[in-house]
């Protein structure tokens, strides 16, 4: 094991002694199926955003930081929570709507994420963070524009009223959830006597969880899951997103700022709590392992229709960036 961890002055060091390594082994490729629905979720996004009457350099913003060059995990994660839950016959695409909208609020999150009063990043997916390519002024117009959308977009796209309420209302709470979360991350503001690790999980559980959990839950939606297919969804979900969050910790100190085109190292530099900075890189990998083995048990319900959560599980697991 290369990177050692300890408590010096009150502050949580890191040391790396040998090259930064990746995850433990499995597979960090998504197979061309499953990955597909990203092209069709970024040509709708494209389509829609390009629809709205909105000045030109805001929605030049919007798409410099919503097309870029990330994972699409949510919307990949709406599109096959869709495909394990529907009745043959129904047609995928029919969440692009929801699928989008939840990308959007993502977006969003990253762009004021990256912002000076929060995390104060320069470098996004391998390209200057949006502040730092217009205006901090653009960046915090143009996040607040795309949070807007993802709701003008359901409502306006999705063509059963009753199915656009109650998205909208999830997507609310997902939001919500991330907001959250965020302020734990940046501000603090926790209640009762925590311990740190109950703080990690209410921070990660909340600031990655929940979106990811409404993009599950609404792509499931979508499909018309019945009550218990909806919760063994939410059971995948709730996991997958913790497990994304610890992952993209333990990515901060295991990777390179090239590799993962955003700054490493910058969590322990700005004093976050986070999974290996608290558990060690070796205990985070392994509560890595038991959420994933954790989330694919609840799709056993599925068999073969749940087969790309199963991949997508696999690979948010193994990712190296
Ligand atoms: C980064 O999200 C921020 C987190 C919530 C961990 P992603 O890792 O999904 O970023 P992109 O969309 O692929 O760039
Ligand atoms: C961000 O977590 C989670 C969001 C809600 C955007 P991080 O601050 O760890 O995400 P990165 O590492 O900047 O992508
Ligand atoms: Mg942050
Ligand atoms: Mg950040
Ligand atoms: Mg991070």
């Amino acid at each position: 094991m290369g990177t050692a961890m300890g408590q010096r002055h009150g502050k949580v060091v890191v040391e790396i002694d040998t090259p930064p390594s990746g995850q433990a082994a499995g597979s960090a490729e998504l197979p061309r199926s499953v990955a597909e629905p990203a092209g069709r979720a970024d040509a709708f996004l494209n389509e829609y955003v390009r629809s709205c009457e909105l000045p030109p350099n805001l929605i030049e913003a919007i798409l410099y930081s919503l097309l870029g060059p990330g994972k699409r995990a949510r919307p990949l994660l709406a599109w096959h929570s869709f495909a394990a839950v529907a009745l043959p016959g129904r047609d995928p695409a029919d969440c692009l709507p929801a699928a989008g909208a939840c990308e959007l609020i993502h977006a969003f999150s990253l762009v004021h994420d990256d912002l000076p009063g929060l995390d104060n990043d320069d470098l996004r997916r391998g390209r200057p963070t949006l502040h730092k390519k217009t205006s901090e002024a653009m960046a915090v117009l143009a996040g607040d524009c795309m949070l807007t959308l993802a709701f003008q977009l359901l409502t306006e796209r999705v063509r059963d009223a009753g199915l656009a309420a109650s998205l909208c209302r999830e997507l609310a709470l997902g939001t919500n959830g991330m907001i959250a979360g965020q302020v734990y991350d940046t501000l603090g503001g926790f209640t009762g006597d925590l311990s740190d690790s109950q703080k990690l999980q209410l921070i990660h559980r909340n600031k990655t969880g929940m979106l990811i959990r409404a993009s599950c839950r609404m792509g499931a939606m979508c499909g018309g899951a019945d009550r218990s297919a909806l919760e063994a969804i939410t059971r995948y979900a709730e996991d997958m997103g913790l497990m994304f969050q610890i992952v993209d910790d333990l990515l901060d100190v295991t990777q390179t700022t090239s590799h993962l085109g955003k700054k490493a190292g910058k969590d322990l530099d700005a004093g976050k709590l986070t999974y290996p900075g608290v558990l060690g890189v070796h205990e985070s990998r392994d509560v890595v392992r038991r959420l994933h083995e954790d989330s694919v048990g609840t799709l056993r319900p599925f068999g073969a229709r749940a087969e790309p959560l199963r991949q997508l599980a696999e690979y948010m697991a193994h990712r190296t960036r």
